[in-house]
């Protein structure tokens, strides 16, 4: 038997708990610094790297990393030096997210497919050069930005302001020392997640978010309102042309510059004309497409991750998924992504089926008592025979939950049925 720590305090760490610690191999799973949903929380910060080794030290842990901060500070290097199992990519595996110049550039040298694009530090030349473009585009910050340093402009005029915004007022701190501007690809969005074990990349099943706050994707951008898997806009051949194209061709790439990635690849992927082009990479589980995924998981997601890290994938049984559609709806607080209240109470959990399952993002528990805690609160997932019945099935589970400013999307899924 084996205890697990899990880093992090979302969603998707919930999730993660949630399934390891099905595995009969698994004894506890502790989550630092967790949240209000998730058990034996431990109160360090996914940041300090020192007392997170420590805890795993101690506590004779397998560590699954959640976020993407400490991987990009490099806590799977130090958990490796001390011989402590990690999952997760390395700190150099990890800057294709955690610096979006190198992503592109990777993806130029190797060939892989993504939109055309240029990197300025200078406000002047981004200009001229947005300026000489027959096409729109779209602004992005070089580093990690919580998920707001992307901005999608429709005119030279948003572009510009963009560029300034970025680049001269520093909206996004030294995260926007340097930018990409590039093409804006119009098209159909979708999330599609492997697990690799530096040789071998397992795909897991698909999923679309739904990345805007306010339903039929108006208003800005958030970590994501709702996800569901499988998404039909991924077909057979789709999923055979991105795993091949995309997937298979960055683990392969990565080797051969010397990079070994092990963990979660999460490629945004952007579909024109059948063609699907890389938005961006994450080097971690979607939130919230974890929820919907792990609900779906026939398998014992422990086994897969420690043969990723021991690097033995391709000797592993394929992975099975219930055929059924799984829905996540995110309730968050209203205002979420600006500002918001907090601490508010939240009731109902008993009336929510027992088969529908609330996973904890932004709540903290008082004496018993669940509170607000945070932007995204709540996922509420459930499973259907379809996606229209995963829908209504999640969406009648999400009523029983409420307090003061509760939001949610409405339209969740929508954009799956819309394409069946
Ligand atoms: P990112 O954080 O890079 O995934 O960007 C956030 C969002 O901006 C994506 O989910 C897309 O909706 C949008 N986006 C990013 N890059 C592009 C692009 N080249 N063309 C169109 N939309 C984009
Ligand atoms: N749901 C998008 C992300 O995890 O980055």
């Amino acid at each position: 038997m084996v205890n697990i720590l899990v880093v992090g305090s979302g969603g998707r760490e919930h999730a993660l708990s949630w399934k390891l610690s099905q595995s009969p191999k698994v004894d506890t799973v502790f989550t630092a610094p967790g949240n209000g949903g998730t058990e034996n929380n431990i109160p360090i910060n996914v940041n300090d790297l020192d007392e997170l080794s420590n805890f795993a030290q101690e506590n004779n842990c397998f560590t699954v990393v959640g976020p993407e901060d400490p991987l990009a500070a490099g806590i799977v290097d130090k958990f490796n030096q001390l011989n402590l199992k990690v999952f997760g990519p390395s700190k150099q595996a990890a800057q294709l997210e955690s610096s979006k110049i190198w992503a592109k550039n990777f993806m130029r040298r190797n060939d892989i497919p993504t939109a055309r694009f240029e990197i300025f530090d200078d406000a002047k030349k981004a200009q001229d050069y947005v300026e000489s473009l027959d096409y729109n585009v779209v602004v992005k910050a070089d580093g990690l930005a919580a998920g707001k340093g992307v901005i999608v402009c429709n005119s030279n005029e948003e572009a510009i302001f963009a560029i300034q915004t970025i680049l001269v007022k520093k909206a996004f701190g030294k995260a926007g020392n340097r930018i990409i501007v590039e093409e804006r690809i119009d098209g159909i969005e979708a999330s599609y997640i492997a697990l690799s074990d530096g040789k071998i990349a397992i795909p897991m099943a698909s999923s679309q978010d739904h990345k805007r706050i306010f339903d039929n994707d108006k208003g800005p951008n958030t970590g994501g309102m709702g996800a569901y898997s499988p998404t039909p806009i991924v077909d057979d051949t789709l999923a055979k042309k991105i795993q091949e194209k995309i997937i298979d061709k960055t683990i392969q790439s990565m080797k051969n510059e010397g990079i070994s990635f092990k963990g979660f690849l999460y490629a945004g992927i952007m579909i024109r004309d059948n063609e699907p082009f890389v938005l961006e990479y994450n080097v971690r589980m979607g939130d919230p497409e974890c929820q919907p995924i792990t609900m779906r998981m026939d398998f014992d997601l422990y086994d897969y991750l420690i043969a990723s890290v021991e690097g033995r994938l391709s000797s592993m049984p394929p992975v099975y998924w219930k055929h059924q559609s799984a829905v996540c709806v995110v309730l968050a607080s209203e205002g979420y992504p600006e500002s918001y209240a907090k601490n508010e109470k939240i009731s109902g959990f008993d009336s929510v089926p027992s088969d529908a399952h609330v996973f904890h993002a932004g709540t903290k528990k008082l004496d018993g008592q669940v509170f607000s805690n945070g932007g995204r609160v709540l996922g509420v997932t459930a499973l259907g025979d379809s996606l229209e019945s995963a829908i209504a099935n999640t969406y009648a589970a999400a009523d029983k939950i409420s307090w003061p400013h509760k939001y949610c999307r409405k339209d969740i899924g929508q954009k799956g049925l819309s394409y069946i």
